[in-house]
């Protein structure tokens, strides 16, 4: 049976990975560089010492791909679009952690 509780972590950030075949739509982890960015913000995270508040898990598409890569916060309902390797630092400050 079904059961309701509070999430474990404070903060999911859901990084969209989601790949394609060449021709098709563009994708996040095709077109874009969403998997190094899930990758890398995992990473930051792990190093800011937030890993066990802070979970940085890898999406399928969200249906606006040619916005990518993109980045959904919750449970600040943030959406990030075109979202680069160079916004790692900004990524994290929306998430409190500080370089
Ligand atoms: S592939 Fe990322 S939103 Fe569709």
């Amino acid at each position: 049976m079904m059961e309701q509780s509070e999430p474990k972590f404070e903060k999911y950030v859901f990084v969209c990975v989601n790949e394609r075949a060449g021709g098709e739509r563009v994708s996040c982890g095709g077109t874009f560089c969403g998997k190094e960015l899930s990758e890398k913000l995992k990473e930051a995270v792990k190093t800011a010492g937030k890993a066990g508040s802070i979970r940085v898990s890898k999406s399928k598409c969200l249906d606006v791909c040619e916005e990518g890569a993109n980045v959904l916060i919750y449970p600040d309902n943030l959406w990030l679009s075109h979202a680069e390797l160079a916004d790692i630092p900004a990524i994290l400050a929306k998430l409190g952690i500080q370089p």
